[in-house]
């Protein structure tokens, strides 16, 4: 079984670099995409401090996301790209950092108490199948050492899982 010890750390850079050693041990021999989802969220959700929602999205058709494994409160089921968030991250095909969802125009409130997101686009052969969503009930939760700590984790996530099937369900 699968433990996952505090992470006591208050520098960003080696509290991600503890937390990918201890995602890396999680999927290790495991490549199903959504149960490595669903460990990934948990993992993250307990861990990472000041979160409200942690989880995944996958592109199901070339025009929609769909809600997969995630942690925190009951979410949007269906994102259609360029909408939100998490449809722009798609559309841009690049992190979106928001401080404020407040002043983003078109964020999609799930959950009322988010404040700030951080959506990294997952990848495979220069093709979006799907993001990662974090979001924070305090405002500027974010900065760019999150980003590239949480662009890591989401690599060894797409490194140790098979791919996702579009159209299929999970
Ligand atoms: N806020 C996101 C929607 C997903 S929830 O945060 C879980 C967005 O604007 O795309």
């Amino acid at each position: 079984m699968f433990a996952a010890t505090a992470i006591k750390s208050t520098d960003k850079k080696t509290f991600y670099r503890e937390l990918s050693g201890q995602l890396e041990a999680l999927l290790a021999g495991e490549s199903d995409p959504v149960a490595n989802a669903a460990n990934m969220s948990a993992l993250i959700f307990e861990q990472v401090p000041d979160l409200n929602w942690a989880g995944f999205y996958f592109l199901r058709s070339p025009q929609e996301l769909v809600l997969g494994p995630f942690q925190g409160t009951p979410a949007c089921v269906r994102i259609a790209v360029g909408r939100g968030v998490c449809g722009t991250a798609v559309a841009r095909r690049a992190t979106q950092r928001v401080e404020d969802v407040h002043s983003f125009a078109g964020h999609i409130a799930c959950d009322s108490a988010s404040r700030s997101e951080l959506v990294v686009p997952l990848l495979r052969a220069g093709e979006i199948f799907g993001v990662l969503d974090l979001d924070s009930p305090m405002p500027g939760r974010f900065d760019a050492e999150d980003q590239d700590g949480i662009e890591l984790l989401a690599a060894i996530y797409i490194a140790a899982s098979a791919p996702i099937i579009p159209g299929a369900q999970a």
